[in-house]
């Protein structure tokens, strides 16, 4: 297996080896009080870096479980929910709400577009019965962030209402305060802003998050969160059921490196990588898909240029470059490609990615020549230094 590529993808992303080889440490009994000691310290890790002094849960899942959890636990069938979709993440939040019998309300957004929380406060008053309101911190798909500060906010005066933020591709990315934001529940997973393999969820409760599933009848087993919050409770606190053991080695050493790097430091890291590919695209004469007003420092998704499908420049990447970008996702798929800007990345990656992809596009006919996408990015690189 060729061991030499580079993700350049919004998750899976690159990793560091020796983060991967913690993953490789001798099993230890999930009852062990080794196992409970790296259990708690990585809660609280991530409570640190959610910046939450509330309740915060693991699953053995990828990010679709803890969407999951979060409408199972805090809605009954019949519920009213508001669903703000700004692509296909949205729209799988309102595909799992309906699963659950709930009232869907969606609310949609050209793609590309980011969410108003005027809007959001407009359906509010429109539909008082409503319950819970979703939204996607950084949508994957359009490659857009929706801030969640002015939504909180206005959440925040309506007690029967909790916010709902899916921040699977954005915690650990982007500067974000739970508590400061008044995110009642926050979801994420461990492949993407944690920099660690898959396989663990992660899902953060408010107090108001918390009364409002003491009141609620699970609808499922396995994602009961009451399940999870008794285990925590025990002297040596436990995980229900048996856990993703060897990827939470490896989480709990990607959380001790953000940490001494500081998620702050992070995201400015990935900020500048960001602006770099921002200015190399528009130098290669191709278009951000993504509203100016809206563009996450996560990915890029770049419209392909005409008459080249995506799914070619994606391959030639692959094949030629051993570098994986992305294809577009929903009904973009056949005109963008998305490049990310997070994971144990930094600027050699980015200028043999922008290099490697003015070849490609040199090959399938866009440019004419190679080299005024990596000299733009070089100019932001070094003026940001
Ligand atoms: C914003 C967002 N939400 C949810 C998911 C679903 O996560 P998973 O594929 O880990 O189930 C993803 C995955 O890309 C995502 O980007």
């Amino acid at each position: 297996m060729d061991q030499n590529i580079l993700l350049m993808t919004p998750g899976p992303v690159t990793i560091e080896s020796d983060v991967l080889l913690a993953g490789a440490h001798p099993l230890r009994h999930h009852r062990s009080r080794e196992f409970g000691q790296l259990y708690s310290d990585c809660i609280e890790r991530l409570k640190r870096i959610f910046r939450t002094q509330q309740r915060l849960y693991l699953t053995t899942s990828s990010g679709t479980g803890v969407m999951e959890a979060a409408i199972a636990n805090h809605f009954s069938p019949g519920d009213s929910i508001l669903i703000i979709e700004t692509g296909k993440f949205g729209e799988r939040f309102t595909e799992i709400a309906r699963a659950f019998k709930l009232n869907v309300i969606p609310l949609k957004y050209p793609w590309g577009h980011r969410a108003r929380a005027e809007d959001i406060a407009r359906e509010l008053d429109r539909n008082p019965l409503i319950r819970g309101v979703t939204v996607t911190f950084n949508e994957t798909s359009t490659g857009v962030y929706n801030d969640p500060t002015p939504i909180g906010k206005l959440i925040k005066e309506r007690p029967d209402v909790i916010f709902i933020l899916d921040g699977v591709s954005g915690f650990g990315a982007l500067p974000f305060d739970m508590d400061g934001c008044n995110v009642d529940v926050a979801i994420s997973a461990s492949h993407k802003g944690f920099l660690s393999p898959p396989g663990i969820g992660m899902i953060a409760q408010s107090d108001k998050a918390f009364a409002r599933m003491e009141k609620t009848e699970c609808h499922g087993y396995y994602f009961d969160l009451k399940h999870y919050v008794r285990n925590q409770a025990l002297p040596l606190p436990g995980y229900p059921w048996t856990p993703a053991i060897s990827v939470m080695f490896s989480l709990h050493s990607a959380l001790e490196k953000i940490e001494a790097k500081g998620v702050d430091s992070i995201c400015s890291h990935y900020h500048r990588l960001a602006e770099g590919l921002r200015a190399a695209v528009e130098a290669m004469g191709l278009r951000i898909f993504t509203q100016p007003d809206a563009r996450s420092d996560v990915l890029t998704v770049i419209e392909a240029p005409p008459g080249i499908p995506p799914s070619k420049i994606v391959k030639e990447m692959y094949d030629s470059y051993s570098i994986m970008i992305a294809t577009g996702q929903g009904e973009i798929t056949g005109s963008v490609f998305r490049i990310a800007t997070i994971g144990a990345i930094g600027e050699r990656d980015m200028i043999g990615t922008v290099g490697s992809l003015e070849l490609v596009l040199r090959k399938l006919g866009h440019l004419k020549e190679a080299g005024h996408g990596v000299a733009a990015m070089l100019d932001v690189f070094a003026h940001s230094a």
